[in-house]
């Protein structure tokens, strides 16, 4: 991975950008003039994080000063093994409970919320190991990503006609999204006879069944063949295109230069620096960061 971080291969990847997606219209122009360190202000953030801090034992994993992510545009996260990230996206989604600090989504202010709330008010994040459930039908596995349901809720069990008409509501919107995400032939098989790349296709199709504000995804790339990864690649960006905005979390630099608009750099759980993907890419801060980490793994 250092290797993809050398000038060299970053200018040559930067070229490998998609075309751009059918319909809407990108949201990026305010992030152009932001200036590039860590930490800066943006016109319009749907996160803002403060004090954010978590420790394992004596490690501490995440322990961001001030981190802002601007609206409608595709952020990545980026940094060596173990820099935090996970750790960061399983705090500001509410899996893991923070030591310090506080954050707002979307305008409103939480400490250490709940997914369960997080989720409801529009933040929804993919897991780094799938979490399909193989035992279930793909149907099934997107139809678990639905708001709870009606007829989950003891109040409105005694009208079954209310409760119906949701559930056919979901089923047409979760087939509309097998449809696009190139999974309808697969609707009634068991989710574990999906491919790796199919599965990570699968989870971002219930991620917007919930249809979120913002979607965080954890290494969506990771063991996907690179044609379903081009694919992947164009979902996500077309999202954005839709009004969506987009936090992920990507190891490869080519995925990295070739779909977002901003570069978040955590390192030692800090954000080490941002900006735009060419500019991160050739900050020697950056490089070191990455290649500190080969040295430190080649000594062991
Ligand atoms: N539940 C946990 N208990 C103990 N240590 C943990 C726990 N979760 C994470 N860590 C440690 O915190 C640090 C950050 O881990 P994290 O998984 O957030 O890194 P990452 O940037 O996502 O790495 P990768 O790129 O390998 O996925 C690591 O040193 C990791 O071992
Ligand atoms: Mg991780």
């Amino acid at each position: 991975m250092p290797d993809e971080l050398t000038p060299q291969a970053a200018s040559d990847q930067s070229e490998a950008a998609l075309p751009p997606p059918d319909g809407g219209a990108p949201a990026i122009e305010p992030i152009l003039t932001v200036p590039h360190e860590p930490g800066a202000p943006k016109p319009d953030p749907i996160l803002e994080v403060d004090g954010l801090s978590r420790s394992f034992g004596g490690l501490l994993a995440v322990d961001v000063d001030h981190l802002e992510v601007q609206r409608g545009v595709t952020t990545a996260l980026i940094g060596p093994n173990g820099a935090g990230k996970t750790t960061l996206f399983n705090l500001l989604s509410g899996f893991e409970r923070a030591d310090t600090g506080h954050w707002s989504f979307n305008g409103e202010a939480v400490t250490n919320p709940s997914a369960d709330a997080l989720a409801r008010n529009g933040m929804i994040r993919t897991f780094q190991l799938t979490k399909s459930l193989a035992k279930l039908t793909v149907i099934d596995n997107v139809l678990l990503g639905a708001p709870r349901q009606l007829g989950e809720r003891l109040w409105a069990a005694p009208f079954p006609s209310r409760w119906r008409s949701q559930e056919e509501a979901n089923t047409e919107r979760a087939e509309a999204l097998l449809e696009r995400f190139n999974l309808a032939h697969m609707r009634d098989e068991l989710a574990g006879t999906l491919s790796g790349g199919q599965r990570k296709l699968l989870e971002v199709a219930r991620a917007l069944m919930a249809d979120p504000v913002l979607i965080m995804l954890d290494e969506p790339m990771a063991g996907v063949n690179p044609a379903l990864a081009q694919s992947l690649m164009h979902h996500i960006t077309q999202l954005v295109y839709e009004g969506l905005s987009v936090v992920f979390i990507e190891h490869a630099m080519d995925v990295v230069t070739g779909i977002s608009d901003w570069v978040v750099v955590l390192a030692q759980g800090q954000v080490i620096a941002e900006g735009p993907p060419w500019k991160v890419i050739h900050d020697d801060q950056v490089i070191d960061a990455y290649l500190g980490r080969r040295r430190a793994g080649a000594e062991r």
